[in-house]
């Protein structure tokens, strides 16, 4: 049984569990979380929260078949409570989350040949596969998927299998190749260092996906490293150049004949939780550093000290893409690059498309439903 105690002093009902978990749950936590205040069907709050005292108490605080059920002074309305989502939802801990899978951090010693990677079609047709791998591809923040269908539209299907695509000023897909006349190194044939695609928007894009329908060129090979492993390892070995990454807003700005998108991030984002968010890593679209000239040369220390660990052995790995392979990174966690390649030796061609967190996130908490 559950064993319930009230502590009406401080405002807040104090609840044991048979398992030995105890819980505060204040008095207007509990007012304002009533079952009777959700739409049954959409399960949103329609409760007033001003219709309410701040000092709100209860009369008397029972127990019935599972149930806690609250009667509140001064209306009597009666709140009934599962034990069991009370528990779920206590303050302090809140609800579990499917999708909260927590990173582990590679470094330069993963052999890429470990790296997560599943069969098209078993993630086209499984919910299982598919939902065991977006988990796994979210702890490693990169993964592989092999047999890819020869169809340009092939990664954008397994992409909206995930989520809808994010569109971006080049389009809800890209085509990497080398083009006459390009708006962005990654149009061309030149290496790219290992960067964060499109720092310069107000959200960069979450997930990426990197359908190769071809590389035959000499040189092209893809590059990859852990952001969140440099970061944290940044933190040891030198504090003060991650609080000056962490604290320092820089510009980043694309250009071409229609679009001027700019914006400032850190180079080191950190969530609300003060755990590492994303990193925003684009030398060739980091605008002209603007922040005051005193500062200046400390944030370059800094800003260098980060871009030489992108170059380092310690942190990079090396892969070939195949025709026929497509990875998936979460593009701002891990950083990504390519080799220059000479497109007179043979054809190159990427085809790329973006699914947000959010919708990835969201696909893997419905898969994890049905395989509750
Ligand atoms: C890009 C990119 C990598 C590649 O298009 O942003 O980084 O391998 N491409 O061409
Ligand atoms: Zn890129």
């Amino acid at each position: 049984m559950t064993s319930l105690t009230l502590r009406g002093d401080d405002r807040v009902l104090h609840v044991a569990w048979p398992d030995g978990t105890q819980a505060d749950f204040p008095f207007l936590w509990l007012r304002d979380n009533c079952p009777s205040g959700f739409h049954p069907q959409t399960q949103e709050r329609q409760f007033d929260l001003t219709s309410i005292p701040m000092d709100i108490t209860i009369d008397r605080a029972d127990q019935d078949d599972g149930d806690i059920v609250l009667t509140w002074a001064g209306d009597g309305h009666v709140s009934r409570y599962r034990a069991e989502w009370l528990l779920a939802h206590r303050p302090g801990v809140g609800l579990a989350d499917p999708a909260k899978v927590d990173p582990v951090l590679w470094r330069g010693d993963l052999d890429p040949a470990s790296l997560p990677r599943a069969a098209a079609r078993d993630l086209m047709t499984r919910d299982d596969a598919l939902l065991d791998f977006l988990i796994e591809a979210k702890k490693t923040g990169l993964a592989l998927v092999d047999g890819m269908a020869d169809d340009t539209e092939a990664g954008m299907a397994m992409a909206r299998r995930i989520g809808f695509l994010r569109e971006t000023n080049f389009g809800t897909t890209f085509e990497v190749m080398s083009k006459p006349n390009p708006n962005n190194l990654a149009y061309t044939s030149h290496a790219l260092p290992l960067h964060t695609d499109l720092a310069n928007q107000e959200l960069p894009p979450g997930f990426q996906f990197l359908h190769c329908l071809a590389n035959e060129a000499e040189g092209g090979g893809s590059t990859f490293c852990d952001g969140f492993a440099i970061a944290s390892d940044l933190k040891t070995a030198d504090p003060e150049a991650f609080k000056l990454l962490a604290e320092t807003p820089v510009p980043f700005r694309f250009q071409d004949e229609d679009y001027d998108i700019r914006r400032h991030h850190r180079v080191i984002d950190l969530d609300p939780f003060g755990d590492l968010q994303e990193l925003h890593f684009n030398a060739h679209l980091a605008g002209i550093f603007d922040l005051p000239a005193d500062r200046m040369e400390t944030f370059y220390g800094a800003y260098r000290k980060l871009m030489q660990m992108t170059r380092s052995p310690d942190y990079v790995i090396t892969t070939r893409l195949k025709g026929g392979e497509m990875v998936i990174f979460d593009n701002r966690r891990v950083l990504h690059g390519r080799a220059a390649f000479d497109p007179n030796t043979g054809f190159r061609h990427l085809r790329g498309c973006y699914v947000d967190r959010g919708e990835f996130d969201s696909r893997i908490r419905v898969l994890s439903r049905s395989n509750a």
